[in-house]
């Protein structure tokens, strides 16, 4: 139990640091990695360069503070972020170094008004926290399909559009199980980079009686390329080994839902095509409507092809040619629950779409491309 008079000084400085997220994640950052430049292999050094990471952890610290009376109320919404961590290897002795540099970088937003008390509160209540994500990993950890990461050979690297590939890998070794809409961790070291590099990267089939396929898409945008896209895409080749973390994620169709409307954009065709196969495979109703450019960028065609045939209600609308997706795709969906998967601009269009067509909040599932944090949730 956090004492009330601590409390109250969290709750009071919240709204100071909260406007300076950004300057405590400068500092935070820059002084951590100083210190410990060994967790460069771990952290992603394009999402820092472009701030969304590391400010999405800093904020989350602070958000937690509105459920500073019950901290445990704080689990549902740390799923998600629990996963991605342990699909990273990220282990208990991390905690104390992120809580060290998050604290100085409190203090510095604060300057003289950062009181050894006001410090003492942040750190006992970062403790807490931090407590909360350990015991969560902790059973992930005990429950994940395999310790670590572990080499599984590329059996099939397929171009399914001009910047996506789907990779087949296998390994005798582990039990490939996963549930469709998780993702695997991938840790490479390309040339030049530096550093390892840990990348997540969506189950594209449940089908994995050949092994576990994914699909990586090539990040091209000028002064944002990703140097480990690029790399899957160019240097990566059948035949060569690839270490891989166990399947991970929490985004997953639920048990009871029986009518279902996928709606994906882009590569958030990825983790929907193995979950619309799996509802397919289940005897599931399944409406899925996709979005991309145009033909040459619609991706998994085969698998596409192969629900139609086994009874899903597929619609494919390309932007080019037939305009963005809208409630006309979404008509007769009254009674279906509606999973969406895509990029950050996909996903709000489509959320105040469904909102304005007075879709109630309880039957939408997503799953973001990107940190789901920093939406501000
Ligand atoms: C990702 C919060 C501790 C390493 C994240 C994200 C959040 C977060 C919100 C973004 C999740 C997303 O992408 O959706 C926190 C909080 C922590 C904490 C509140 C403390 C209580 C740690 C520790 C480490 C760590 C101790 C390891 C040193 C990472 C890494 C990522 C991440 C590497 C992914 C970065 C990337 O690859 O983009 N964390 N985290 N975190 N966290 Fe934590």
């Amino acid at each position: 139990m956090i004492a009330e008079a601590k409390k109250q000084i969290i709750k009071e400085t919240v709204p100071v640091l909260e406007e300076h997220g950004t300057e405590i994640t400068t500092v935070f950052y820059k002084r951590m990695f100083e210190a410990h430049p060994e967790l460069l292999d771990i952290f992603n050094k394009t999402n820092q360069k472009v701030g969304d990471q590391p400010k999405a952890l800093a904020m989350t610290v602070l958000a937690a503070a509105r459920h500073i009376e019950d901290i445990e109320t704080i689990v549902p919404a740390v799923m998600g972020i629990a996963h991605k961590h342990r699909a990273l290897d990220v282990k208990p002795e991390h905690y104390p170094i992120v809580g060290k540099y998050l604290l100085e970088g409190i203090r510095e937003v604060l300057g003289e008004a950062a009181t050894p008390e006001i410090i003492d509160a942040w750190g006992e209540y970062y403790g807490k926290i931090a407590d909360v994500f350990i015991g969560i990993e902790k059973e992930m950890y005990e429950n994940a399909a395999w310790d670590g990461f572990k080499p599984f050979i590329v059996k099939k690297k397929e171009n399914v559009t001009p910047d996506i590939v789907r990779f087949t890998v296998d390994s005798d070794d582990v039990d490939k199980s996963f549930t469709p809409g998780q993702y695997i961790t991938v840790k490479v070291k390309p040339e030049g980079y530096g550093n390892t590099a840990l990348r997540h990267y969506s189950i594209c089939s449940n089908d994995a009686a050949d092994g576990i396929r994914f699909a990586v898409k090539r990040e091209a945008i000028k002064g944002k390329e990703g140097v480990v896209s690029n790399y899957m895409h160019d240097a990566i080749e059948e035949g060569d080994a690839l270490f891989m973390s166990a399947p991970a994620g929490d985004f997953k169709v639920e048990e009871d839902h029986d009518k279902l409307l996928f709606i994906a954009g882009g590569v958030g065709a990825t983790p929907v095509m193995a979950m619309a196969e799996e509802a397919v495979a289940k005897g599931k109703d399944v409406k899925y409507v996709y979005s991309c450019i145009n033909e040459d960028h619609q991706p998994f065609k085969d698998q596409m092809a192969d629900i139609r045939e086994k009874g899903a209600d597929l619609k494919v609308k390309f932007s080019e040619t037939e305009g963005f997706l809208n409630r006309t795709d979404f008509t007769g969906s009254e009674d279906r629950q509606i999973y969406i998967c895509g990029s950050m601009g996909f996903m709000g269009t489509m959320m105040k779409e469904l909102k304005e067509m007075g879709v109630e909040e309880s039957r939408i599932h997503f799953e973001p491309f990107g940190p789901k944090m920093s939406l501000g949730a």
